[in-house]
């Protein structure tokens, strides 16, 4: 089928070969739509035809049918994620063992939901662009046979046989079907990154596998050869591989220690770009931030370059810098896979999502910081935090092998060879270094009471399951016993948010600002409202300052949505560019907002307004925040009430330099010292009223003091 298409360069000749007369001619535009379109997907399918999964497809068919759970272990950028779901189908396995749906782009219709594939990612940006990617190939709108759904973006439909989802999302979806019933196939992909989300999933779904008949499906996909664990963990799964193909890199290493690893990228980027041959440049970076800077200095930079400066075939050409990030936009993530316009190079600026979740091809160079930004939990603050932490040994080895996909590469790592042997060798689940308390919500509400003795592939320590427990007692979802109450931690499993945050919206139906509250998680989970052009600081902080509450972030980022919808629907987008509000950020809160308006709904809530009172908004988010309740210190910055942990409230928070008394927080984040970030004023004499069984008044003394209650409760250790 493939050869059959003419390229689109050879169209013209056809057709002056006037044969078909007329009635072509006229036609001539649409087919010449057409004859790209044909062109642009014989070339897709030219490139899935030469990936290695193609090379062992039957046999790999073959080890399917013959066996209920098994785990594929293949090279990044083999064709696992993208191909794997696609044989699947076309060979008749999601049907529940029937007859052979016809590959690609047949049928839809009339698809009752039945018999889908399942494949999940740890990652958004992954599941929302191979989803894209497999539409293409199969020649399907996306939405359509291929999907995907994330977390407040569901793009799927009744015709929907693939989906691509993040791990989160199908854990959700075995609160509702436990046994998965839709699914035919189950594929957890990416398994080797081993987030609290895949290990759980792991978890839950050994025991489907056993309780599910003959013909249900489950794939383990991972890129690490640590097959084994996986193999041992579901009782001796069958194991295979997947060749790839890897080509030699030359790994650098600098000589010095770096003190600016973003100056060291910069200077690497355009030490390749100017001297080194054709080949795309890949950057791995630590978040939107970073990447944004770099943008900014190669732009700069390059602008200055010397027209024809020395590089092989004649001055360096220009240079196209890709940034990739969860929070960007999908499409402009899908530009990434674009290939460079001739004479140009393309810089990717990237987070760790390019390390194995999605492969970019033409890549030739990589630059490697040598950091990571990890979700980390820390027992002793009690929180989440979000750090930026050096990359294991396993990282940087295969970063760097992502230059070799397509020929001989090389690796820059911007750090020195004993740095590197200092590394540590691979990287810990992160369920041993995790808040666990959406997790054991969750496990709590599919009845798995005893969550210490739940089957995970790698426990986590048990210190951390109780303080989770304690967590959700003191926020009411859970009782003295450990079981899940039925009114709120019922509730609050169903919710889409972080527990904390469920109680926020729970609270909210009470104190009559549910409306408010929907609106404010739906602002702080659509990240990046606030667009903070470094050059135009004074600017933008002119016109920030009518925003700006004194009550703090959450309410200044309510005033810029309330202002928002205030101005008419033409304007809106010239208003937010004019206010440097990210219009994007935005529509997604308004849509998150759109989402939760239907659970609270669903779970009896009131949707009430507390129009211009700031005060039940604030208490609202006390009552669900207050594990991070934090109090002014004497000699400067704040302590943690929970815990005693000394924080500062971060420079980018609208209190900051205002002092207050006492303030609720979203989240940490650890730099030099530990700063809050997304701060709240609150009234510390709410604490004890609002959370009774977190905090009591201290007794006799002056009104407002309060400290933790003693033990915490005892919701932890019914379940051990
Ligand atoms: O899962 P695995 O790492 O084995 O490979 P994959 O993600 O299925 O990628 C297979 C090929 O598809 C790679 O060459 C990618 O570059 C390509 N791809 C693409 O061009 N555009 C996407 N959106 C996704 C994948
Ligand atoms: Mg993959």
């Amino acid at each position: 089928m493939a050869g059959a298409d003419d390229p689109p360069a050879a169209r013209p000749k056809q057709l002056a070969n006037g044969q078909a007369g007329r009635k072509r001619v006229a036609e001539t535009r649409d087919e010449d739509e057409g004859a790209q379109r044909r062109a642009r997907r014989a070339r897709l399918e030219a490139e899935r035809r030469a990936l290695p999964v193609w090379a062992t497809r039957d046999a790999l068919l073959a080890e399917v049918r013959s066996h209920k759970t098994l785990i594929i272990v293949g090279e990044t950028g083999s064709g696992k994620t993208t191909q794997i779901p696609q044989f699947l189908l076309a060979a008749g396995l999601a049907d529940g063992g029937g007859g052979g749906a016809g590959g690609g782009g047949g049928g839809g219709g009339g698809w009752r939901g039945r018999g889908m594939i399942a494949c999940t990612q740890p990652r958004r940006v992954a599941a929302v662009t191979v989803a894209r990617r497999v539409a293409e190939e199969m020649g399907v709108r996306l939405g359509q046979e291929v999907g995907y759904s994330i977390r407040f973006d569901d793009c799927t439909s009744p015709a929907t046989r693939i989906k691509y989802c993040t791990d989160g999302m199908l854990l959700r979806e075995c609160l509702v079907d436990p046994l998965l019933k839709k699914y035919e196939v189950v594929i957890v992909d990416e398994a080797h990154e081993r987030t609290v989300s895949t290990d759980v999933l792991l978890g839950l779904l050994k025991g489907v596998a056993a309780r599910r008949g003959g013909s249900f499906r489950l794939l383990v996909m991972s890129a690490t050869l640590d097959a084994q664990a996986f193999s041992s963990y579901f009782g001796g799964a069958r194991a295979v591989w997947v060749r790839g193909r890897q080509h030699p890199v030359a790994v650098h290493c600098t000589t010095a220690p770096e003190d600016n690893y973003l100056d060291a990228a910069l200077n690497a980027v355009l030490q390749v770009h100017c001297e080194e041959g054709p080949g795309d440049i890949l950057v791995f970076l630590t978040g939107q931030e970073e990447i944004e800077g770099l943008e900014r200095l190669l732009a700069d930079r390059a602008a200055a370059l010397p027209d024809g400066a020395a590089g092989r075939g004649g001055g360096p050409g220009e240079l196209l810098a890709l940034p990739i990030y969860a929070a960007l936009p999908p499409d402009q993530q899908m530009r990434v896979f674009d290939p460079a316009p001739p004479g140009c190079r393309k810089a990717i600026l990237a987070t760790n999502i390019a390390e194995t979740s999605i492969t970019i091809p033409g890549v030739r160079y990589v630059i490697d910081t040598g950091f990571v930004k990890a979700r980390g939990y820390h027992a002793k603050l009690g929180a989440d935090s979000l750090q930026v932490v050096p990359v294991s040994q396993a990282q940087a080895r295969q970063r760097s092998g992502r230059a070799g996909r397509e020929g001989p590469g090389k690796a820059y790592r911007l750090y020195t060879r004993d740095a590197f042997e200092a590394l540590a060798p691979t990287t810990p689940p992160e369920i041993l270094r995790s808040n666990l308390a959406s997790t054991v919500l969750q496990l709590k509400a599919m009845g798995v009471e005893d969550v210490v003795g739940f089957d995970f592939m790698d426990k986590p320590p048990r210190a951390a399951i109780v303080r989770s427990l304690e967590l959700l007692f003191a926020l009411g979802a859970l009782d003295a016993g450990g079981a899940l109450t039925p009114d709120v931690g019922a509730a609050m499993a169903r919710l889409p948010v972080d527990p904390m945050f469920g109680k926020v919206l729970l609270a909210s139906g009470r104190l009559g600002c549910s409306i408010e509250a929907m609106q404010v998680v739906g602002l702080v989970s659509s990240d990046g409202l606030f667009h903070n052009p470094r050059t135009k600081r004074d600017e933008v902080a002119a016109v920030r300052a009518k925003f700006v509450a004194p009550e703090g972030d959450h309410l200044t980022l309510l005033a810029a949505l309330r202002a928002y919808l205030q101005v008419p629907r033409k304007q809106r987008a010239m208003w937010a560019s004019d206010n440097y509000i990210n219009i994007r950020s935005l529509r997604k809160a308004l849509d998150i907002y759109d989402q939760l308006e239907g659970h609270l709904t669903a779970l009896g809530l009131p949707l009430r307004s507390c129009g211009d009172d700031p005060a039940p908004l604030q208490r609202a988010l006390a009552a669900g925040l207050f594990p991070h309740a934090a109090r002014r210190r004497a000699e400067g910055g704040y302590g943690v009430i929970a815990t005693g942990q000394e924080v500062f409230i971060h420079p980018s928070s609208v209190l900051c330099g205002k002092k207050p008394e006492c303030v609720v927080f979203d989240e940490l984040v650890r730099t030099t010292k530990h700063y809050a970030r997304q701060v709240c004023r609150i009234e510390p004499a709410w604490l004890p009223e609002l959370a009774p069984a977190f905090f009591a008044a201290k007794a006799g003394a002056a009104a407002g003091a309060v400290e933790r209650r003693g033990g915490g409760g005892g919701g932890g250790e019914g379940a051990g």
